[in-house]
């Protein structure tokens, strides 16, 4: 609520000084994320057209509002320059783009101008799985090319910094396939690629790793595991223990009937 009536009321402000005719036109800096305190924006004397002396005197100030000091201004050169740390995802989560406004009021004679500044991402954050392990049952009958989602990762960086691939670690079974949905949002399926058998591997443990963009980039991982699901296809052996073998003797005789009938007798001996 504070945040909104904060930006409400300067907005108001500049639209009274405004129609007052006391308003210069917005100006635009960037700065990236993250940087070091008292790193220079840009000189606000020089591009408000300001002399640099009347500063002090002119009780030049930034309100930054947010309760934040961001962006503070040097009074004997006009330089703007970062006050206390930036963090993009924290200002402006996940959103593409991130400006913070400020204004810069002058008096005597009243003047307020408004700054904004891009604020630009870094690569400062790791792809995250939401999961450690993933658990997937397919079962021996699974055909190859047959295909399985998986998860998908997230990262608080935007643009190239965001996730951009995934890998997966080497085994006889599967294959990955990355589909990049306009590349806002890329995600993996496990393609089979050989018939998998219950009887000689019941677990296969795989690692999906997601790689971002950023240079250099980062990475996080989640633990796959397939476990092979039976679709009994063994004939049951039975065992010499349990089962005597019965010898059996067949006696057969056929005997010739008038007519086209044939009798079978039929002797088991035990
Ligand atoms: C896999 O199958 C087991 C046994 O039927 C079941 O308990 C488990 O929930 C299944 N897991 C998944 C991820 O479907
Ligand atoms: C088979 O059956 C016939 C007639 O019942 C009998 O004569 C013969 O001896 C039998 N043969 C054997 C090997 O048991």
């Amino acid at each position: 609520m504070d945040v909104i009536f904060i930006g409400s009321f300067f907005v108001w402000v500049l639209f009274l000084l405004c129609s007052l005719d006391l308003c210069a036109g917005q100006i635009v800096y960037s700065v990236t994320e993250e940087g070091n305190k008292a790193t220079v924006v840009g000189n606000v004397a020089k591009d408000l057209n300001l002399n640099v002396n009347d500063l002090q005197s002119g009780q030049f100030h930034i309100v930054n509002g947010l309760n934040k000091n961001y962006f503070e201004v040097n009074l004997k050169t006009g330089e703007l320059y970062v006050g206390e740390r930036i963090d993009r995802e924290n200002i402006c989560l996940t959103s593409q783009t991130c400006t913070l406004n400020i204004e810069a009021i002058a008096q005597n004679p009243l003047r307020l101008f408004s700054i904004g500044i891009d604020i630009l991402d870094i690569n400062d954050n790791s792809p995250l799985f939401p999961i450690k392990t993933y658990h997937l049952n397919i079962t021996e009958s699974a055909f190859h090319g047959d295909r399985f989602p998986l998860p998908k990762a997230s990262d608080a960086d935007v643009g190239i910094n965001s996730i951009r691939s995934y890998k997966l670690s080497q085994n006889d079974y599967f294959s990955l396939d990355v589909q990049n949905n306009g590349g806002h949002s890329v995600s993996a399926e496990l393609v089979l690629q050989k018939a998998l058998d219950r009887e000689k591997m019941t677990v296969i443990t795989l690692i999906l790793t997601a790689i971002d963009g950023g240079k250099p980039p980062r990475s996080g991982i989640v633990e796959i595991v397939v476990d092979v699901v039976d679709v009994n296809d063994n004939t049951p052996t039975f065992s010499q223990q349990l089962y005597k073998r019965i010898p059996l003797r067949l006696n057969f005789t056929f005997k010739r009937r008038t007519g086209p009938h044939i009798l079978a007798h039929l002797i088991v001996k035990c």
